[in-house]
């Protein structure tokens, strides 16, 4: 309470109100239409949900005090996608699973990360690559990713399939990680390599 007065001395009330609005109110509302009008596998308790955040995947599993930002895209074309609790997803963050993606506990996800489990078929050079699309194929050759609990990946991260981020890991900004990282390492470059461990 105290606190709080000491806010609202500091920016106004009127400011202080439409922060509240914006950050808290408006993000717990959004969420617990979600919980009505969408179908999770599990929808924890205190999740903030942004402005403009598409959640298409009906195997989808988000845990207690998660925030996903506005302009997300969770697009779990037949994939399950899974946040881990007290994570947070940043603004314009798109996940795209036809297998699996995991985001553990405690992660921070930074703005515009993309994080795809799966790669379109190509291998025939006479046919138009949309052409040769086969979703049946993709879903059999799509891989895992699996970032680990208390991760940081910053700003414009992606991670491809496979991959899995280690426990305790830090991702560069603008990193492109197509190799698995162990727990503990500090990753970036793109392609991102190992520059030292915590
Ligand atoms: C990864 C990061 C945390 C490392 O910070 P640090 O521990 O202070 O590391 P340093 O700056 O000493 O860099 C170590 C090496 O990695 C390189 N490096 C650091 N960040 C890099 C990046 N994003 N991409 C490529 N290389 C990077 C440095 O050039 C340096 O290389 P060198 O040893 O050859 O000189 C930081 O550089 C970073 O990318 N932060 C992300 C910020 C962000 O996105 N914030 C979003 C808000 S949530």
């Amino acid at each position: 309470m105290e606190s709080l007065c000491r806010q609202i001395k500091k920016y106004g009330f009127f400011r202080c109100l439409s922060l509240f609005w914006a950050h808290v109110f408006c993000p717990r509302i959004r969420s617990l239409l979600y919980r009505i009008f969408y179908k999770f596998s599990y929808l924890g308790a205190n999740v903030s949900i942004g402005k403009n955040v598409s959640l298409h995947a009906p195997n989808m599993s988000i845990g207690d005090n998660v925030t996903i930002a506005e302009n997300c895209v969770f697009d779990g074309i037949g994939g399950t996608v899974t946040i881990g609790s007290h994570t947070s997803i940043a603004n314009n963050t798109t996940i795209m699973a036809i297998k699996e993606i995991t985001i553990g506990r405690k992660c921070f996800i930074a703005p515009r990360c993309f994080f795809v489990d799966f790669n379109h078929i190509f291998s025939d050079r006479n046919l138009y690559i949309k052409d040769q699309y086969d979703y049946g194929e993709e879903q059999r050759t799509a891989k895992s990713i699996i970032i680990e609990d208390d991760c940081w990946l910053g700003a414009n991260v992606i991670v491809l399939k496979g991959v899995t981020i280690g426990r305790g890991s830090v991702v560069g900004a603008g990193s492109l990680v197509t190799k698995s990282i162990p727990p503990f390492s500090v990753a970036a470059g793109v392609p991102a390599k190992i520059k030292y461990t915590r």
